[in-house]
This record gives C-alpha cells, structure tokens and sequence, in this order.
C-alpha cells in the first residue's frame, strides 16, 4: 500500500501491545508503518522486538535530562528524524508534557487497562479488581494534558472472574489490548 502512515512507538517495558502493531503493520493492505520505537528504558524488552522487525529503536533515558521539556525535546526530535506522524504509547510510563503534546495534538494515541473514564492512572487494573467490579476492559483513546481523558476511539469489555489475580485480568485485559490497538489506529490513520 503506497503512503502509509508513519508510526513511532514510546515505550518502557515488554511492548506487547507493540508487537501487536508490529503485527498489523506488517500486513500489506493496513494503511501504516512503524518508522521508530523509543525506549526511557534499556531494559526494555519491546526494543528486541522492534529490533527483530528491523525497525530502529532507540533509548532516551528521562534520567540523562534535567527537566520533562528538556526530555520530550529529544523524543520530538528522534520522532521528526524518522518523520513519524502519529504517536502510539504503548506501555509508555511518563508523564507528556504540555508542550509535546500541543506539537502532536489530535495525533497520539495511549492505551489503558480500564474502560475509561473508570480507573485512570498506574494501577487501573489492581483499582478495578478492588472494587470488586464485574466487569473491566481496555481503551485506546487520543492524549490531552489531563491523564488518561482525551477522546476514545474504541474499547473492549472484559469480564471479571471469581478467582482472578490481577495477573490473570490483566493478561485477559491484554488479548483485547492487542485487538482494538491496531484498530484504531487504523481509524485515527483513516480520520487525518
Ligand atoms: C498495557 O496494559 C497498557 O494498557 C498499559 O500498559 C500495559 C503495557 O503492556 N498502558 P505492554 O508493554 O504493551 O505489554
């Protein structure tokens, strides 16, 4: 497919949710590719993954920075480097300035464990499994300066077990994750 999209993916962990959009975007008629994977952290194990799909990674350590601005300065310069157009978190685990995300505005999708505007913040689905709900999910929804509130594009409901741990709800939370990600940035990629 001629003018696909260009992606570039933030991270800090083991990037699943990236394998899934490495995934979708390997496929011939999905209207995007993913031109960049930043890391804040060496550690992280989605950066292989990138690797093994031959797309560039790279890690951007918050700690080699004085301020968040200074921080999201050099994430926006790898990203125009690699002329990305969108932005997906996935897994990403900072905070965004309100300056970055004024630059990206309309163009930066997260996904969170939760069926937002239900548990925002680091532990939504610890949160929902304690308040004995009956049933969680995920979103994918457009970032904005407030945390974990901008515009959804789509959610997927998961139903809470007797017996879950929330490991066992998160892995289910996940299969759902890796469904609707790809989706809808196909729907953000198909809207701009
Ligand atoms: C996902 O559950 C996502 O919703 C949240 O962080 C987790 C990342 O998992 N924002 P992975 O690194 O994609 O496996």
């Amino acid at each position: 497919m001629p003018n696909k999209k260009k992606i570039g993916v933030l991270i800090s962990g083991n990037g699943s949710n990236l394998q899934a959009l490495i995934d979708a975007c390997e496929q011939p008629d999905f209207p995007a590719e993913i031109t960049v994977v930043i890391s804040n952290k060496e550690s992280a194990y989605g950066l292989n993954r990138a690797s093994e799909h031959g797309i560039p990674a790279h890690i951007i350590s918050h700690k080699n920075y004085k301020t968040r601005e200074a921080f999201d300065e050099a994430m926006h310069k790898l990203l125009l480097h690699h002329n990305a157009e969108i932005i997906c978190l996935a897994g990403f685990m900072r905070l965004l300035s309100a300056g970055f995300i004024t630059k990206w505005r309309g163009r930066i999708l997260n996904i969170h464990p939760s069926l937002l505007p239900n548990f925002k913040g680091a532990h939504a689905v610890r949160d929902a499994l304690e308040a004995e709900e009956k049933e969680t999910g995920c979103t994918v929804h457009l970032v904005t300066e407030e945390l974990d509130s901008g515009p959804v594009i789509l959610q997927a409901k998961v139903p809470v077990l007797p017996d879950d741990t929330e490991d066992s709800l998160h892995q289910r939370i996940h299969e759902q994750e890796h469904r609707i990600y790809p989706q809808a940035l196909r729907i953000l990629v198909e809207k701009l």
